[in-house]
């Protein structure tokens, strides 16, 4: 940005300003994918492959972008994506999250690796939020987890199903964030202090910063690499359909399942009575390669989307990319990145900030699409 730029007001902007401000191993966590991050590039770009029709002289005052997610009134058709470790981009940061959400009166996703426990995220708005969960070895942890989120007032159930293995992040182990050794402790410490705006506020004043929903169960609670040795013990690779069929038996609320790209993979979180899926690849953090998130909307929309909810995450920029997921099909979207950011740039008065203007995009394509009601966003509104 110019100097003469005061106000940051894109994601891009807020992009920029967190890298200034985050250590770099930090910023490359939450900025990078797997591999060449040719998939995380596709999900930005191949929203320019899709046209809106512009349509003229429909009376169109009154425009309201509310619609309903997972059963719930929403402002618009967006959602918080989790974002684990949100709490070491901003202090606390999943609580700023789920505050600037019920601000804005949109659901708030907290990870299984959260910084913040859900009790605290609870406590911060007294609102319901989605809890996401990837499914762990020790099932009784598992059902363990369920009943803290359950109590803490989450009715919704996150799934997460394409994380058998942890992708090949190679800004991860380049930075020193992972894998390291000393070499890397060292590189990260010297990050750190060239950061020193995120080494008070964050570092300092962001305390503490363990893995809240699993501090309970870690050995050491305030040894980072002993959660992390943990979690890679834990997270489960052979978890297959039946483990779902299990799983919804134990969970009563709304169950979506996330990260699900092809036609028969959402035909079986339909048969195993999913309430939703989430067409997602993750943000490009798994497998590079694959298509792009917007690519598969489609083909996924028309096979389930009259039995189930259908949800995208991936590469939504801004409230126009939002308006194209919802007319391919989505009921609505998830953004994980751009939230980040925007706290890490702005904090929550930033991110409050940041979705008013996507709901502004939203109100103002529809009503220069000519319609008032997200209902009413449709195929037609896509140039063939
Ligand atoms: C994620 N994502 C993620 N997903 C999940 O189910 N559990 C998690 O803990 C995390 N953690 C996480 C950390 C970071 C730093 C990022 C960037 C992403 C994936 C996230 O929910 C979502 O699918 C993507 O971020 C969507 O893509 P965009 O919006 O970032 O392009
Ligand atoms: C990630 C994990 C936490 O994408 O889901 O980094």
């Amino acid at each position: 940005m110019s100097i003469y730029n005061v106000t940051p007001v894109s994601v891009e902007d807020h992009r920029r300003r967190a890298k200034r401000r985050l250590p770099q191993f930090l910023f490359d966590y939450v900025d990078g994918g797997a591999n060449a991050e040719e998939t995380m590039a596709a999900n930005v770009s191949d929203f320019s492959h899709y046209r809106l029709v512009q349509r003229v002289m429909r009376d169109v005052d009154g425009i309201d972008t509310s619609t309903q997610l997972a059963g719930h009134a929403s402002s618009m058709p967006l959602a918080l994506a989790p974002v684990g470790m949100a709490g070491m981009f901003a202090r606390r940061g999943e609580v700023q999250g789920a505050r600037a959400a019920a601000a804005c009166q949109i659901p708030f996703t907290t990870s299984t690796v959260g910084i913040c426990p859900v009790e605290e995220v609870s406590a911060a708005t007294g609102k319901p939020f989605w809890f996401q969960l990837y499914m762990l070895r020790d099932r009784d942890l598992v059902q363990h987890l369920l009943e803290r989120a359950r109590n803490a007032g989450c009715d919704t159930l996150v799934f997460t199903v394409d994380l058998a293995v942890p992708g090949m992040r190679l800004r991860d182990f380049r930075n020193g964030m992972l894998g390291g050794g000393l070499p890397g402790k060292i590189s990260q410490l010297a990050q750190i202090i060239s950061s020193p705006r995120w080494a008070v506020d964050v570092g300092l004043k962001g305390k503490p910063h363990n893995f809240g929903n699993l501090r309970d169960v870690v050995p050491d609670p305030d040894d980072l690499d002993a959660y992390k040795a943990f979690i890679d013990a834990q997270f489960d690779p052979t978890v297959t359909w039946k483990d779902i069929a299990w799983l919804r038996s134990a969970w009563t609320g709304k169950l979506l399942i996330k990260g699900v790209m092809e036609i028969d993979d959402a035909k079986a979180a339909v048969d195993v009575g999913a309430d939703g899926v989430i067409v997602s690849n993750h943000g490009g953090r798994q497998l590079d390669g694959v298509a792009s998130s917007i690519s598969k909307l489609p083909g996924v929309a028309a096979a389930v989307g009259d039995q189930t909810e259908v949800y995208l995450d991936g590469g939504i920029r801004n409230g126009i990319d939002v308006v194209k997921a919802v007319a391919l099909g989505a009921r609505g979207v998830l953004i994980g990145r751009p939230w980040v950011w925007t706290m890490a740039s702005a904090g929550e008065s930033g991110l409050i900030a940041l979705l008013d203007n996507f709901q502004k995009e939203i109100a103002t394509a529809m009503a220069l699409m000519g319609v008032t009601r997200i209902e009413d966003i449709g195929p037609e509104l896509i140039e063939q």
